[in-house]
């Protein structure tokens, strides 16, 4: 059984490349990343393949908009079966609350599985020179963290280096889904708050979501069993 701790980011943009690289992970990789750029270019048919390939999926649409619409959203989206959702925790607590309620009604009243629904805090692509709120960035963070708990969410998605902190302010049984993985030797500078794989899991994250250290590798395969390696025992 793959490590689910790893999700691939399938972001690209055709169909074929999802199934090569899909093909070529195999059994080493369990979890995968469908976010806009595929989701907008290839459509729904792309989580339902996935599910036929009995993988799991984090459907990442980063929804962010009215309580009522975002809760719409996110009923029409759990008919495709993806295991997690996410949405803007900037959009506010009662938008949170909203769409974690609906999910939970809807759920229920189909018989379904309710999927998981994590807040996005704050990109790991912005630094402090670049922030413009009023708190620090990591204050900011576990504010939105502690939101997104009290709103009823099952998670966050997080910077590696805000991980612990989060960990400590909502406890265990909280999902903490790091993107910002940089794998020892990785060469891909444009996220700011990034960490390696093992430090993000002993720091406190539930979830790796790793795309461009293995769709870039020469052998991605390769790369995916050496993250695991890493990650093995920790
Ligand atoms: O290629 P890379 O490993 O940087 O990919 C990281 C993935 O994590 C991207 O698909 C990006 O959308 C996602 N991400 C995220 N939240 C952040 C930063 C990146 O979901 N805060």
């Amino acid at each position: 059984m793959a490590d689910e701790r790893l999700i691939v980011a399938l972001d690209f943009h055709t169909f074929d490349d999802v199934k090569k690289l899909v093909n070529e992970l195999g059994d080493t990789v369990n979890f995968y990343k469908v976010g806009m750029e595929l989701f907008y270019s290839v459509g729904a048919g792309v989580v339902e393949w996935l599910k036929a390939q009995d993988k799991k999926i984090f459907l990442d649409l980063k929804l962010h908009d009215i309580p009522n619409t975002v809760a719409g959203g996110l009923c029409s989206l759990m008919n495709l079966g993806a295991n997690i959702l996410n949405v803007h925790a900037a959009g506010g607590f009662t938008m949170m609350k909203t769409a974690a309620d609906a999910l939970r009604n809807e759920a229920n009243l189909r018989g379904v599985e309710r999927p998981k629904l994590i807040a996005i805090t704050v990109l790991t692509s912005i630094n402090q020179a670049e922030w413009c709120g009023a708190l620090k960035i990591s204050d900011q963070v576990v504010d939105f963290a502690k939101q997104a708990q009290a709103a009823g969410l099952d998670g966050v998605v997080a910077s590696p280096q805000e991980a612990k902190l989060i960990r400590e302010a909502c406890g265990e049984n909280f999902l903490i889904v790091t993107p910002g993985i940089r794998p020892a030797g990785a060469d891909i500078n444009d996220q700011q708050r990034i960490s390696t794989p093992s430090a993000a899991l002993q720091n406190g994250a539930t979830h790796l979501v790793i795309g461009r250290p293995i769709r870039a590798a020469s052998n991605p395969r390769e790369a995916a069993e050496k993250i695991l390696a890493e990650i093995n025992g920790v």
